[in-house]
C-alpha cells in the first residue's frame, strides 16, 4: 500500500510526496454504544488501513486524489461543507486549523460501512498530515477530538469518541481500554495464546442512518428520567422505573459497561475463556436489548460460536450491517476461518469474507523525505 499511494502521488502531480501517513482501521473487541454515553470500549487498531501521500503547495489549496473517491479540492481560507464524502476531510481540515495547503493521494483497504471505522481512519490520516506539513506537535487525544467534531458539527454523525481515539493512539498488540469520559487509555496485551478474526458478512451500512442517532437520544432520555449526567453513573437497580423500550436500551449500556471492564481485565489475567464468554452475552445484549444487530450478523457470530477453537465472537462497531469479530485460539485460526466461511454460506447462501488481524499501532507518519 505505501509503495501504491507513493506511486499514485507521482504519476498525479509528477513530484516526489515529502511525507505518507499511515492510519489504521479498527475493531472493537467489546464496548459498543457505550462511548457516547460516557463510558468504557475495548478495541485494537487493525492492520488495514488508509495510506496517504503528501507533498505541500506554496497556496492555502488542498488536493487530496483518492483512488476510490475521485478527487477534492478545497481552499484552506474558505472551508464549506458539500455534503459529500469530502466532508470528512475538508471538516478534519477545519477542526485542526490547518494552514498549510498541499497536494495528497490517498488509498485504503479498510471497507465502508462494514464498522470498521473507515470514516474516522481517513480523518486522522488528513489531521495527522495536516500536523506535520504545518510544523505543528502531535497530540493523540486533541487530534481524536477534532476529527470527532469534524465528524460531530461538520459531517453530521453523532458518532462518540471510540473511533478517532484508537485510530489515533492504537498500540501494537495491545487492546486498549478507554475510559470515554476521562479519555484514560489503559492497556491490556493481547495473550499469546488467541488470534483475533474479523468476520466480515458483506452487508453493508450508513452510519449516518437515522438508527444509530435514535440510539443515542434514546439513551440521553433515559439518563436524563434517572437524573445522571450519563449512563455510565446508573446500575441496574436503578432502571426499574424506566418504561419498557428505554430500560433494555440503558440495560445494554449499564451491563455492556461492566462487560467491558470486566473483559479487559480478564485479558490481563490470561482468562480467554472468560473474555469470549463476556463477548457472547455482549452480542446477546446488543442483539435483545439494543436492537442493533442484524440476520447476516446473528447468523456469523452464531456459526463462528460452533468452532472448539472460538472463544467468543460478536458483531463490532455500530451495528446493523458489516463485521463481527472471533477471539480464536492460535492453533486454531486456519480451520476457523474455513469452517466458519463454509458455514456461513451455508446458512445464508451468501459468502463471507474472514481474516485474521494483530492490534496495530495508531496512525503515523511512515516516512517522510
Ligand atoms: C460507531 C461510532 C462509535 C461508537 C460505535 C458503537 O462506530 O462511530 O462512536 O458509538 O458506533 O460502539
Amino acid at each position: 500500500m505505501r509503495d501504491l499511494v507513493m506511486r499514485d502521488f507521482q504519476a498525479r502531480y509528477g513530484r516526489e510526496p515529502e511525507l505518507v501517513v499511515r492510519s489504521p482501521g479498527r475493531v472493537n473487541l467489546i464496548g459498543d454504544h457505550t462511548d457516547y454515553q460516557d463510558g468504557f470500549v475495548f478495541p485494537i487498531a487493525i492492520e488495514r488501513a488508509t495510506w496517504l501521500a503528501a507533498a505541500r503547495r506554496t497556496d492555502p489549496l488542498v488536493t487530496v486524489a483518492s483512488h476510490d473517491h475521485g478527487l477534492v479540492d478545497l481552499d484552506l481560507l474558505e472551508i464549506e461543507r458539500r455534503g459529500d464524502w469530502s466532508d470528512y476531510i475538508a471538516g478534519t481540515l477545519r477542526a485542526v486549523g490547518a494552514h498549510t495547503g498541499f497536494d495528497a493521494s490517498v488509498r485504503t483497504d479498510v471497507p465502508v460501512g462494514a464498522g470498521l471505522s473507515s470514516s474516522a481512519s481517513l480523518e486522522l490520516a488528513v489531521a495527522r498530515a495536516a500536523a506535520e506539513l504545518d510544523g505543528r506537535d502531535w497530540d493523540p487525544r486533541s487530534a481524536a477530538l477534532a476529527a470527532q467534531s469534524a465528524e460531530n458539527d461538520f459531517v453530521g454523525v453523532p458518532c462518540g469518541i471510540m473511533d478517532q481515539m484508537i485510530v489515533a493512539a492504537g498500540r501494537r498488540d495491545r487492546a486498549l481500554l478507554i475510559d470515554c469520559r476521562s479519555l484514560e487509555l489503559t492497556e491490556s496485551t493481547i495473550p499469546h495464546s488467541v488470534r483475533i478474526v474479523i468476520l466480515d458478512t458483506g452487508t453493508r451500512r450508513q452510519l449516518a442512518g437515522s438508527e444509530y442517532e435514535e440510539r443515542r437520544l434514546a439513551c440521553e432520555e433515559a439518563s436524563e428520567r434517572l437524573g445522571v449526567p450519563a449512563l455510565r453513573d446508573a446500575d441496574e437497580a436503578m432502571l426499574r422505573g424506566l418504561p419498557d423500550l428505554l430500560r433494555r436500551r440503558a440495560r445494554h449500556v449499564v451491563t455492556e459497561n461492566s462487560r467491558t471492564v470486566a473483559a479487559a481485565a480478564a485479558f490481563d489475567a490470561g482468562d480467554v475463556a472468560e473474555v469470549g464468554r463476556l463477548m457472547n452475552d455482549s452480542h446477546a445484549s446488543l442483539r435483545d436489548d439494543f436492537e442493533v444487530s442484524s440476520a447476516a450478523l446473528d447468523a456469523i457470530a452464531e456459526v463462528a460460536r460452533r468452532h472448539p477453537g472460538c472463544h467468543g465472537a460478536r458483531m463490532t462497531g455500530g451495528g446493523f450491517a458489516g463485521c463481527a469479530v472471533a477471539l480464536v485460539d492460535e492453533n486454531a485460526v486456519g480451520d476457523f476461518i474455513a469452517a466458519a466461511s463454509a458455514g456461513y454460506s451455508d446458512a445464508t447462501g451468501h459468502v463471507p469474507t474472514l481474516y485474521e488481524t494483530r492490534a496495530a499501532p495508531g496512525v503515523r507518519v511512515e516516512s517522510s523525505s
